[in-house]
């Protein structure tokens, strides 16, 4: 290469790398951006328009190559994309947003990195600051946080980014390839009955809430989005580390208003709130944002699976430099899982933990990485920040949970546990199993509920299951070991009264009130041992302010009150089929056991009509005896 050449290319790097260059608007020529008092970013593929005061995204082009008009059209017009939080400070509740006024601009040849942080710290007392990134030629902007504590007496309940997108435009969503259609009008929304908060019931009898639009967070529904006729935005989850509530926790996808919600934190189906203590800090995300242009949304919703695809082969970001997100050094967990020596027949999920996280669960402040093991059991915790951790194994079909602790990551090093054999818990012989174990109550009866405008929806993801339990189970469920069916004879929830619902909402299917307290049977024979002890073991799948009370032949085995933990989940009413999981074990004599049995539960205490809405929710039932 000549000098002079090199000296014009050199010029032209620098040309293309400087700050203070201006975007021509529109032109997707090249990665660039514009820092004024609105900011503009763009490259070949999209461009968009930042107002810097409030860091919110005001304007967003996208250089379609299906539909030539999409170039000059603002995706966003109406709308933006917005950080919203839902806070307490001091006890004191408000939704606040940032106040930015100041950015950094961090570029390269490659990719240009906008950090806002929020000046504001006397109403959010938080040090918070969000990144918007875009790489060259690409047609997916990201986004993440880094929140740092600053002082006590501040709490989160929900902290989200959002895109409030034109109806006109995004007219279609998809929560996950299956439920998935046109997106229920505003008028059709002003037009409707309310039924329950964000629950309406249109004209044509079907109801629709948001909640039927939530995904639960096991390795599905990692792409959900709004999509246009030739349009798509798609949000992209590679891995979720950063997920309050482990593995298992549901959240909000896409809703009416265009929505589309990446949550960092929420107390959606019990999760606690979030409590940053000293020293506390965490970055949430990347997450993507795809725009692709396509012939129809199930075509954009699986081009975007694709990416999904590409973007976990990227994961850590290396474009994330700060310390915290540690995009180098990271480390793994790889091994064998077996369950009584064998690999196990359906899912295993592993979890990494801090070392003094006793439930997942009920975790909110600290990161928590994830796997499932593959058919031979084999598996791999990729990306793990160095550090000891706690190991939490769960799996379908059996009961509790494995532990492991002082387990150590070093960096960019694997930790090859070898095989670990999972000696599951045993009481003696088994008699009988009602359900499986997998926190999850849908394999049982589901009372029918309302017809949806949401396709493809499981029975409990419809509103007022619960409505038709009286009607599902006037007598309530009365099941007989050996020849009852759990998937008809055992309701997915128990709940304390026999009519569950307001009596506002019973009208609705013309139920008249009854609050007698439910009493359930499970009748079984026996011929074994009568000296030695039983184990009833129960796995329930949420609770909505409930106890239990059981009793064999008679006599009280168990009486709770209240469960530990969060008191409501509220999963039956948010249209989920699981909460927040307990598991509950009780032993009582052989000797209350008979030839003929009959175990009964009832609620702990007498009942009122306030009781309306008290639940537990099944995962499964098994008795075992040790003689
Ligand atoms: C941008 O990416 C597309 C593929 O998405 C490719 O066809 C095109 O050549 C790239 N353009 C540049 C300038 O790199
Ligand atoms: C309830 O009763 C009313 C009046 O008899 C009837 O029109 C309606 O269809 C009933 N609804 C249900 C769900 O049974």
């Amino acid at each position: 290469m000549s000098t002079k050449c090199l000296i014009v290319s050199l010029v032209l790097l620098l040309f293309r790398t400087s700050s203070g260059q201006q975007c021509r608007a529109l032109s997707f020529q090249r990665l660039c951006v514009t820092d004024g008092s609105n900011v503009v970013l763009e490259n070949e593929r999209l461009s968009m328009t930042i107002n810097k005061a409030k860091g919110q995204i005001t304007a967003l082009y996208f250089n379609s190559r299906v539909d030539s008009s999409i170039k000059s059209t603002n995706l966003l017009r109406g709308g933006s994309g917005y950080y919203l939080a839902n806070i307490n400070v001091n006890g004191k509740s408000s939704a606040v947003g940032p106040n930015v006024g100041n950015m950094k601009i961090t570029q390269s040849a490659e990719f240009i990195d906008l950090a806002f942080t929020n000046q504001d710290t006397s109403t959010w007392p938080i040090n918070f600051e969000f990144h918007l990134v875009l790489q060259k030629n690409s047609s997916i902007f990201y986004y993440y946080s880094i929140h740092k504590y600053l002082k006590d007496g501040y709490t989160a309940e929900q902290l989200r980014w959002a895109i409030r997108a034109p109806a006109n435009i995004f007219k279609y969503y998809n929560v996950d390839g299956r439920r998935a259609g046109t997106m229920p009008t505003q008028s059709d929304i002003d037009s409707a009955e309310v039924l329950q908060d964000w629950t309406y019931k249109f004209k044509d009898g079907s109801v629709y809430s948001k909640y039927q639009q939530i995904s639960s967070n096991e390795n599905i529904n990692t792409v959900f989005g709004i999509y246009g006729d030739r349009i798509g935005l798609s949000l992209l989850q590679t891995h979720k580390e950063w997920l309050s509530g482990g593995p298992f926790k549901q959240d909000l996808t896409t809703h009416t208003g265009q929505m589309l919600l990446f949550h960092e934190h929420s107390g959606h189906y019990g999760t606690p709130e979030l409590v940053p203590t000293s020293g506390w800090t965490k970055v949430y995300g990347p997450i993507g944002f795809y725009l692709n242009d396509g012939q129809s949304p199930s075509e954009m919703y699986s081009d975007a699976q694709r990416q999904l695809s590409d973007e976990e082969k990227k994961w850590p970001y290396q474009f994330v430099t700060a310390p915290e997100y540690n995009a180098q050094g990271r480390g793994s967990v790889s091994g064998v899982l077996t369950v009584d020596g064998s690999p196990n027949d359906d899912w295993v999920w592993l979890t990494l933990t801090e070392p003094n996280v006793n439930n997942p669960q009920l975790e909110s402040a600290t990161y928590m990485y994830s796997a499932v093991a593959g058919k031979n059991g084999d598996f791999k915790i990729p990306a793990v920040r160095p550090g000891t951790y706690k190991l939490h194994v769960i799996a379908k079909g059996v009961v509790g949970e494995y532990i492991q602790n002082n387990i150590r990551v070093q960096q960019k090093q694997n930790n090859n546990l070898g095989t670990i054999n999972w000696k599951q818990e045993s009481h003696g012989k088994l008699l009988w199993q009602i359900g499986v174990p997998d926190r999850n109550s849908a394999e049982f009866r589901l009372p029918a509920g309302f017809p949806s405008p949401i396709p493809n929806l499981a029975e409990y993801r419809k509103f007022g299951t619960w409505l038709s339990y009286s009607k599902a189970f006037p007598n309530d469920p009365d099941f007989t070991v050996g020849s009852s069916d759990p998937a008809k004879h055992w309701c997915y929830f128990m709940p304390m009264i026999k009519t569950p619902g307001s009596p506002a909402q019973l009208k609705l299917v013309n139920v008249t009130q009854n609050v007698q307290p439910t009493n359930w049977k499970v009748r079984f024979d026996y011929s074994g041992s009568t000296t030695g002890t039983a184990t009833l073991t129960l796995g329930l799948a949420a609770n909505v302010k409930a106890g239990i009370r059981a009793l064999i032949n008679g006599n009280e085995i168990l009486k709770v009150n209240n469960f530990d933990g969060p008191q409501g989940d509220s999963a039956l009413f948010r249209q989920a089929s699981h909460g927040i999981y307990r598991q509950q074990s009780m032993t009582f004599s052989q000797s209350l056991l008979k030839a003929k049995n009959i175990l009964e539960f009832t609620p702990p205490g007498a009942v009122s009509q306030n009781h309306f809405d008290k639940m537990v929710m099944w995962d499964f039932l098994r008795l075992e005896v040790s003689n």
